[in-house]
């Protein structure tokens, strides 16, 4: 089966999530703690004619991150240079990067947790003192260099806030989580791509489409496609609450929205390891998936909806999973 429910970024997510991105704080659907203190550290930054502090963005896959710090930029009026942690490999390729920076602008290196080690290190004093040092080895002899940097705004996106080192974490002056989107928040979302998109769809069926999308707006504008394909092919322009339904079971998509690795994992860890405790690398193994895929793409959402525990003892199946699944739920003493 695709991985339609996979909140990572598929190749065919890349222009589709750009084109809907909200431009403004405004138009930035949900997460509302977060848009008013950013709403406060952005007009506070202006008024004084400072560049903003540093932002560490940090939350599971799909749920907006990239698309605040282009809306961050935006509300600044300052350009924003993008970067991924893994394509900086020396400390050269970011002191390249740092000295195109004009005054103000906004540097956002996503996937932040993935910088190799010198490189993180190196960016300590360029955020604390807007300074790069440089070390030069010329045969027997090594130079340190100092470069100037113009003040700028760091944004870090990360999905493992964990594996940040703490000297780096502490060098952010705002650190902010993004949640998971209530159905009501996924929903207005729907309704939003269906305007951009110029597909008219009915309430209900936007509704439909909200439950399945596991609180994620990249997974609701990956089923809106999908629906509005469904619709299409018959050469209807308007999507339906019938039209919605049947592309979502037809594509398999749970009434919740969990997947095929969703019920594997629940199943695996009820049936085969008695609801738990169990490690996560032995489930991980019995299931056939990745350690790092189940912890950052499947299990925030089992976790948010509480159907799993992470105990210091292992992964434990929780009473509503076995609702779900249809499996008579008997308390284990642990
Ligand atoms: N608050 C929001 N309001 C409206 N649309 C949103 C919102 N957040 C995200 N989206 C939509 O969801 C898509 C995915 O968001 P984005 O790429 O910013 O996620 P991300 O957190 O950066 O994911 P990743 O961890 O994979 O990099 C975007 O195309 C955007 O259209
Ligand atoms: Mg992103």
């Amino acid at each position: 089966m695709s991985r339609l429910l996979d909140a990572k970024p598929n190749i065919n997510d890349e222009s589709f999530d750009s084109s809907l991105r909200p431009l403004s704080l405004s138009e930035y659907v949900g997460q509302k703690d977060l848009k008013e203190n950013l709403k406060v550290f952005i007009g506070a930054a202006l008024h004084r004619q400072e560049p903003l502090d540093h932002v560490l963005l940090y939350g599971p896959p799909g749920l907006g991150k990239t698309t605040l710090a282009h809306v961050i930029a935006h509300e600044m009026g300052t350009n924003i240079r993008v970067v991924t942690g893994t394509t900086i490999e020396k400390t050269g390729d970011l002191a390249a990067i740092l000295s195109e920076l004009e005054p103000g602008d906004i540097l956002f290196i996503d996937e932040i947790h993935r910088l190799p080690r010198v490189v993180e290190e190196s960016l300590y004093s360029a955020m604390e003192d807007f300074r790069f040092d440089i070390i030069i080895n010329r045969e027997s002899t090594s130079k340190s260099l100092s470069i100037n940097l113009p003040p700028f705004t760091l944004i870090g996106a990360t999905t493992r806030a964990g594996d940040l080192s703490s000297p780096l974490r502490a060098r952010f002056g705002i650190v902010e989580k993004i949640n998971f989107y209530t159905e009501d928040e996924i929903k207005s979302i729907v309704k939003r791509t269906s305007r951009v998109l110029k597909t008219e769809i009915d309430e209900n069926a936007a509704s439909e489409i909200a439950k399945r999308s596991r609180g994620t707006p990249r997974i609701a504008n990956r089923l809106f496609r999908r629906v509005r394909d469904f619709a299409n092919y018959v050469h209807k322009d308007t999507i339906s609450y019938a039209d919605a339904k049947q592309a979502l079971e037809q594509l398999k998509v749970d009434s919740i929205g969990l997947d095929d690795v969703d019920i594997r994992y629940l199943r695996t860890l009820i049936e085969r390891f008695k609801g738990g405790p169990v490690g996560l690398d032995t489930l991980a193994n019995a299931i056939g998936e990745e350690i790092m895929n189940l912890e950052d793409v499947y299990e925030p959402y089992l976790l948010q909806i509480g159907f799993i525990d992470r105990t210091p003892r292992g992964r434990v199946a929780r009473e509503k999973a076995y609702k779900h699944l249809k499996i008579c739920y008997q308390q284990t003493l642990l």
